[in-house]
């Protein structure tokens, strides 16, 4: 049987084109060529019927172990390669800690709180401590505490949204059970209310700042809103006089605008405060006259006065041996002033354009 190959040749042609594969993919053309249907040993055996009995019983067992060992030989290069794949993906994806992150965009406050971060920072620099109050509130809160009585004129400065809930639905225990006071409830008009509930809880001294929003049946524009925000300021001790006030607010408006920045206070009329003050302060046109404080060279920052002996009363702090002063201011106005902006919807808009200057 000359024609015959030799085995050992066909076992180092196969052994070399084994060495060769580096793909899992090679290695299945390996396999189909010696082992697939018309494969080399496939076709040698496909001789043995052929043969004569002598040869058949010579070279059957031999190639049928060459082919257990080719099969052998091609699972261990299978699982090799395999192997050898998998670590390789293993180092590609392998984290490289060195790489820069994904940047993540940063946002930042909206600029009125940012305003209002100020404010508070300014006023707790000097020892008020900052509280809030409920924004939805009773009419003997809002008003009557506060020297607003119904009918009074007083309560027209300030168009008031007013609640239809029942008193069981109201988010406050105190608004609930009515305290005898049957008067309907509202969305706050000022942050002043504050002060009373403060006053009512707390003996003097009492150094307190109540930032919060407040609602105002407004149409909206330029210069109104029907949601804005307020601080409210009061301070209440044995001693205290307007000298204090005027202080500690021309304090407050050097630390905000600048310390070029004059004050001056001029007399009007709040019913919780006797005497009361508006506060301007010099505009930023060095009095020269501009479009913003209308060529006064004066700009009407905030309302404030002296604690009314009334209020006092009605919180049960004796007037006689207690003063103090209180003073409210809008938060919008303060940071339009600041900031230059000349429409106060602006900061509602939510517009990335203007909201990024801050
Ligand atoms: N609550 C007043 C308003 O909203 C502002 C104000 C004026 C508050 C004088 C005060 C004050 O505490 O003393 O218009």
């Amino acid at each position: 049987m000359s024609s015959l190959p030799d085995l050992e040749t066909l076992r180092s042609e196969f052994q070399s084109q084994l060495e060769k594969t580096k793909t899992l993919e090679a290695l299945e053309a390996v396999k189909v060529a010696w082992l697939g249907r018309k494969g080399h040993l496939t076709t040698l055996l496909k001789q043995l019927p052929g043969m004569t009995l002598e040869e058949r019983k010579n070279y059957g067992p031999l190639y049928n172990s060459l082919k257990a060992a080719f099969e052998t030989s091609l699972t261990d290069a299978e699982r090799a390669l395999k192997k050898s794949e998998r670590s390789r993906t293993l180092e590609q994806d392998l984290l490289d800690t060195t790489l820069p992150g994904t940047p993540y965009p940063l946002g930042h406050l909206h600029p009125l709180d940012q305003v209002m971060g100020e404010l508070v920072g300014i006023f707790r620099s000097l020892g008020f401590v900052t509280t809030d109050g409920p924004e939805i509130e009773s009419e003997y809160y809002n008003f009557e505490a506060l020297n607003i009585p119904d009918n009074h004129p007083a309560r027209d400065m300030q168009d008031t949204f007013y609640l239809q809930m029942s008193r069981r639905q109201l988010p406050l225990p105190d608004l609930q059970d009515g305290q005898a006071r049957h008067e309907p409830v509202l969305l706050r008009t000022h942050t002043s209310p504050v002060q009373v509930r403060v006053m009512e809880k707390y003996p003097p001294p009492i150094a307190i700042i109540a930032p919060g929003r407040v609602y105002r049946h407004e149409a909206v524009d330029a210069s109104h809103s029907a949601v804005f925000h307020q601080i409210e300021g009061l301070l209440v001790d044995e001693g205290i006089s307007f000298a204090d006030l005027k202080g500690t607010l021309s304090h407050f408006a050097q630390a905000f605008f600048g310390p070029s920045t004059k004050t001056r206070f001029l007399p009007t009329f709040f019913p919780f405060t006797e005497p009361s003050a508006q506060m301007d302060v010099s505009c930023f046109c060095g009095g020269t006259g501009c479009r913003v404080c209308k060529n006064t060279g004066w700009l009407e920052l905030l309302g404030s006065g002296m604690v009314n002996p009334y209020v006092l009363h009605g919180v049960k702090i004796d007037p006689e041996k207690y003063s103090g002063f209180a003073f409210g201011m809008g938060v919008e106005r303060l940071a339009m002033l600041k900031y230059s902006v000349d429409d106060m919807r602006l900061f509602y808009e939510n517009d990335l354009r203007f909201l990024r200057q801050f």
